[in-house]
């Protein structure tokens, strides 16, 4: 099967959410989430509590004595942060790839490093916020990973005619929907909260974002995804830098010293974060 739409229409499978992504995104929207509550949830998985002692332990954290347990790791480095830790590695395990053909670290290198730079952009906004900011950083291109899956050789075939540039207009005639549009289709059927859907869907032209309520979080995605191409951190299948959205600079108060001090602030977060993918 080689089309988007017929794949859709099917109703196969735009893959089904594992259990433990629809626990952890219940999680993200309740108030006073306990860390016992977390904790229950990382356990359900093994491998999930052994890799985040692994990183609690590592030398970029320095603490003096082992850290032995998930609800230890939340004490010592926050709800927030293990949240966040366990939601990629649950992402990290739905899409499979040839690492002959697709390199799909790299992908998940460069929304890894959105999500960071956008919850950073919106560190003086609530936990909620910034909980779907690192969400829908890490989701944001999720679409391209969906043409992967659907058609291999059509995913490769499309990126290295035209990879340099963002082309949703040709992505659309060869899938049918372009990435944003696909990738907006499976949060809904995740049942991902709207704030992430709108996000996913207009990530690269958050002026077209028609429902206002948290647009902050499609400026932030918006902003990080440049800075990440910029920086050149992952491949998400394109290699060009595009210029900001001036709608979405002005919205989120930017100037060159907030870009400079973010981008300082993300890149240890992100070196030390992409050791999940060992
Ligand atoms: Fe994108
Ligand atoms: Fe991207």
């Amino acid at each position: 099967m080689t089309d988007v739409q017929e794949y859709i229409n099917k109703g196969i499978d735009l893959p089904a959410a594992p259990t433990i992504i629809t626990q952890l995104t219940s999680l993200l929207n309740k108030k006073n989430i306990g860390s016992h509550e977390l904790a229950k949830v990382a356990q359900t998985d093994q491998a999930f509590t052994a890799k985040i002692l692994k990183l609690v332990n590592s030398p970029f954290y320095g603490f003096s004595r082992e850290v032995s347990s998930v609800e230890e790791a939340i004490t010592m480095i926050g709800l927030e942060a293990v949240h966040h830790l366990l939601l990629t590695m649950s992402f990290l395990n739905i899409f499979k790839a040839d690492k002959n053909i697709f390199n799909i670290n790299e992908f998940w290198l460069h929304s890894l490093s959105v999500g960071i730079i956008a919850k950073k952009l919106l560190k003086n906004e609530t936990k909620e916020i910034r909980n779907a900011a690192y969400l829908s950083g890490i989701l944001h291109d999720v679409g391209r990973l969906i043409y992967y899956q659907i058609d291999p050789k059509k995913y490769i075939a499309f990126y290295d005619q035209g990879k340099s540039v963002i082309d949703l207009e040709k992505e659309s005639e060869w899938f049918q929907q372009n990435h944003q549009q696909l990738g907006a289709l499976l949060g809904k059927k995740w049942n991902f909260p709207e704030n992430i859907v709108n996000t996913i869907e207009f990530h690269h032209s958050p002026e077209a974002c028609k429902n206002n309520d948290d647009i902050i979080i499609t400026h932030a995605v918006h902003i990080a995804d440049i800075i990440t191409h910029g920086l050149n951190i992952g491949n998400s299948g394109i290699t060009y830098v595009t210029v900001f959205s001036k709608l979405s600079w002005d919205a989120l108060h930017l100037n060159d010293n907030i870009i400079k001090n973010t981008i300082m602030n993300s890149i240890k977060e992100i070196e030390h974060t992409k050791t999940l993918f060992d």
